[in-house]
């Protein structure tokens, strides 16, 4: 049976620095997701601390807002069967000293919060994410 989904990427400011967003978009096109929108933006640090407002009783909360805000990113909707998983899957652990072997965290980000790629966690979340940066 077919679960089309969809789900929100950013590519952080250490990879967009790095000039890595092409690579990584290749990785989410090989593996059958499919880029249908994308932004490149440099968001102010209240944005930031909108979007990450789920993690605002977390202790590094402020360093994230700061984090996310601190460059320019690009955000990406991606469109595929359960993407909402298997770009979380392609994503790899949160720090990439524990992602798994071909994951874009593994392969290019530098420390926990420096990770590279931003993925929504669910399907309710990613509505809610692609709306925050997709809806006029
Ligand atoms: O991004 P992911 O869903 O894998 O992790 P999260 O637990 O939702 O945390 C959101 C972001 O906060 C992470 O991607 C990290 O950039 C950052 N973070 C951090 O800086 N320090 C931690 N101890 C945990 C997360
Ligand atoms: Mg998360």
């Amino acid at each position: 049976m077919s679960n089309k989904e969809q789900t929100l990427s950013i590519i952080k400011p250490d990879a967009v620095e790095r000039n890595l967003a092409e690579k990584i978009k290749i990785i989410f096109s090989e593996n059958s997701l499919k880029i249908k929108e994308t932004k490149k933006l440099h968001i102010s640090k209240d944005e930031a601390a909108q979007f990450y407002k789920v993690h605002q009783a977390k202790p590094f909360y402020d360093q994230l807002c700061s984090y996310l805000s601190s460059g320019p990113i690009e955000v990406i909707i991606l469109e595929g069967e359960n993407a909402v998983l298997k770009n979380r899957e392609l994503m790899g652990a949160t720090d990439p000293k524990n992602a798994a072997d071909g994951t874009i965290r593994k392969l290019y980000g530098v420390s926990i919060d420096k990770n590279s790629v931003h993925g929504s966690d669910s399907v309710e979340n990613a509505r809610k994410e692609i709306d925050f940066f997709f809806k006029n």
